[in-house]
């Protein structure tokens, strides 16, 4: 594609939103209450808002390499915050894919420079999973699990974050999902992750509610 074709494809866009609504971009610009905070790969393959089938407004984004939720990455603290305490969003979702560079690096570990310290933390999901991954035979199978295996741990690390857990205890949400997109078939499926209680078997160990209360 040539880099000029973007910015005719951008015209053609505006035109056909405005064919439809001529107050699209106007109502647009009013502002924006998204109820879904989306968290993804950056892999090009995997299109947020096209595969989920959804309109400019409706879903907050924050893509990464392999969509991880590290607590000292002041980006995706920042997104989380602003999505939890000043749009409110109902549902924080973590979207893996299958065939996932990220993932398959921190399985075939290599000096990757820069890369290195953002894959530590899958390496660390490898870590934790060590017994049900080495039991993996075939490979296909052991990158699959893997991927959901950071589906799941990704979730349970927004769980951790404090303005995450004081939006919960006082109104329920953000209730949070694991999904895995395939980009074999298109296809999106929810992890199935009772989130809840995976949380509430480790929460004496990251609940932050007692410190808040004293
Ligand atoms: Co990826």
């Amino acid at each position: 594609m040539k880099f000029e074709t973007i910015f005719k494809n951008n015209e053609k866009w505006v035109q056909d939103k405005l064919k439809v609504n001529p107050h699209y971009f106007e109502n647009l610009s009013k502002g924006q209450h998204p109820e879904f905070l989306y968290i993804g790969c950056s892999d090009s393959r995997v299109t947020a808002e096209d595969l989920m089938g959804v309109n400019p407004g409706e879903v907050f984004i924050h893509r990464n390499i392999a969509n991880q939720v590290i607590p000292t990455d002041n980006n995706i603290n920042a997104v989380i915050q602003y999505a939890v305490e000043h749009l409110k969003v109902k549902h924080i979702i973590i979207c893996g894919h299958y065939e996932c560079g990220g993932v398959k690096a921190a399985l075939h570990p290599s000096d990757m420079g820069q890369l290195n310290s953002w894959l530590q933390t899958l390496r660390d999901v490898r870590r934790l999973h060590k017994a049900e991954l080495d039991s993996i035979k075939d490979e296909h199978e052991l990158f699959d699990r893997m991927v959901e295996l950071n589906v799941k741990e990704q979730c349970m690390n927004v769980i951790k974050i404090d303005h995450v857990q004081r939006s919960w205890y006082k109104t329920g949400y953000p209730q949070i999902h694991g999904w895995i997109f395939d980009v074999r078939t298109g296809k999106l499926k929810d992890s199935g992750l009772d989130l809840e209680k995976e949380f509430m078997e480790i929460r004496e160990i990251y609940d932050l509610k007692p410190l808040e209360g004293k």
